[in-house]
């Protein structure tokens, strides 16, 4: 196992107070707070090796050119992509998903062909694939889960057909846990002839992801979420599949050569890096995997998964209360709700007492349609949580509920 107290040492943030209460921070599914070293390399970057990359022989270019492709090194071999070319930066998970929906669709996609949506996808693995199904006449097909948010992995077999152009499937619910059996999926997928595109988001900080094994064609993930900057992501894709693709942006740094008669483009990675990219949030995401790969990513979700078991233990004696997502192989991520009380109460309660969860719908509208709701609360845990953290939101589940019923 590794040590828990001196990673917090590594987060400054959680050592703050929150309306007079030590900060109990159970939102990083949300976004996770960064380490000293990653705000440390921003930092650097502006002060000492600031320059817009890929663009000047000049020293401070050059330097910031190179941290940039580092990064992209690092990504690679996190997510054990075959190719440097194969990642991509992006704004961020949406972002990157959009980029695939968009470009790959203007290639692939035909009038009559159908799309295949897990049924508990974030709306960013939803929206972008409707609004270009609508664009082809293509056909969106949902793949369900239980009520225990198992997906029904088996319906594969009859929702799959010889005009299924794309499975768009999560890595791991960011409501209920749930981890798909991707490989079932992606093998399934791949005999019919489609491609398939993993939401990586939650998943990937919760164990990290092998591309090339998994054999995925598209792989999705924000920055901010793994402990790195906001405002930046990672879109993977098959480097054959990718060529084929038309650009999605066009501007700067995309192109080979332009010309008022024809335009080229610049090979992959850049021809879908257009404009000047946010290299300095890249070298920082670069820095949080560097930060993260000290550590034994197994152990780590070994931590989380004993802090979630417990969490879901206290919380179900808490009467009334329900939890979404029974999986067994869950992430850690406890979605619930209690009878007759709004989750926005809970939340607003649990925040007086310090304590941050996230309320709502968490950008899955279709998951809350499933069980009939408006909105969840969901704590969601990370490597810097501690059991302690557990008990206090229970025991300030406790108090919401003795307030408000
Ligand atoms: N998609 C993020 C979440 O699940 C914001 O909370």
């Amino acid at each position: 196992m590794f040590d828990v107290a001196a990673i917090r040492a590594d987060f400054a943030i959680l050592d703050s107070e929150v309306n007079g209460k030590r900060l109990v921070y159970l939102d990083s599914g949300a976004t996770a707070q960064k380490p000293d070293c990653v705000i440390a390399a921003i930092d650097e970057m502006y002060r000492r090796h600031n320059a817009n990359i890929h663009r000047g022989v000049h020293r401070l270019s050059e330097e910031a050119t190179e941290r940039y492709e580092a990064a992209r090194e690092k990504v690679q071999r996190f997510i054990g992509a075959e190719h440097r070319e194969e990642v991509i930066f992006t704004a961020g998970a949406t972002a990157s998903l959009n980029t695939v929906a968009y470009a790959w669709s203007e290639k692939f996609l035909h009038e009559g062909d159908n799309i295949i949506i897990s049924e508990m996808e974030h709306h960013s693995n939803i929206v972008p694939w409707q609004i270009m199904a609508e664009r082809k006449g293509a056909e969106i097909r949902v793949l369900p889960f239980d009520d225990d948010g198992r997906l029904k992995e088996e319906m594969l077999d009859e929702l799959l057909d010889e005009c299924t152009r794309m499975v768009a499937v999560t890595q791991a619910s960011n409501t209920l846990g749930t981890r798909p059996n991707l490989k079932n999926i992606i093998d399934k997928a791949h005999r019919a002839g489609a491609h398939v595109t993993v939401d990586g988001c939650q998943g990937v900080v919760h164990g990290g992801a092998d591309v090339a094994a998994l054999d995925c064609d598209f792989y999705a993930f924000s920055s901010h979420k793994l402990y790195g900057p906001t405002g930046v992501g990672v879109l993977y894709g098959k480097r054959d599949i990718l060529e084929q693709m038309p650009p999605f942006l066009g501007g700067g740094d995309m192109v080979d050569r332009v010309s008022f008669a024809k335009t080229t483009y610049a090979p992959l990675p850049l021809k879908y890096e257009a404009g000047t990219a946010n290299y300095v949030d890249a070298i920082g995401l670069g820095e949080a995997i560097k930060y993260l790969e000290q550590f034994d990513l197994a152990a780590i979700e070994e931590y989380e998964s004993q802090l979630r078991r417990y969490a879901e233990e206290q919380l179900s004696q808490i009467q009334g209360l329900k939890i979404y997502g029974q999986c067994e192989n869950k992430c850690s991520i406890v979605s619930f709700n209690i009878e007759g009380i709004h989750p926005y109460d809970v939340g607003m309660i649990l925040d007086k007492l310090g304590i941050a969860i996230r309320t709502g719908q968490h950008c899955a509208e279709p998951v809350m349609t499933h069980y009939g709701i408006t909105g969840m609360c969901r704590a969601s845990i990370a490597m810097y949580n501690t059991r302690e953290e557990i008990d206090a939101l229970c025991r300030g589940v406790e108090r919401a509920v003795r307030m408000l019923r």
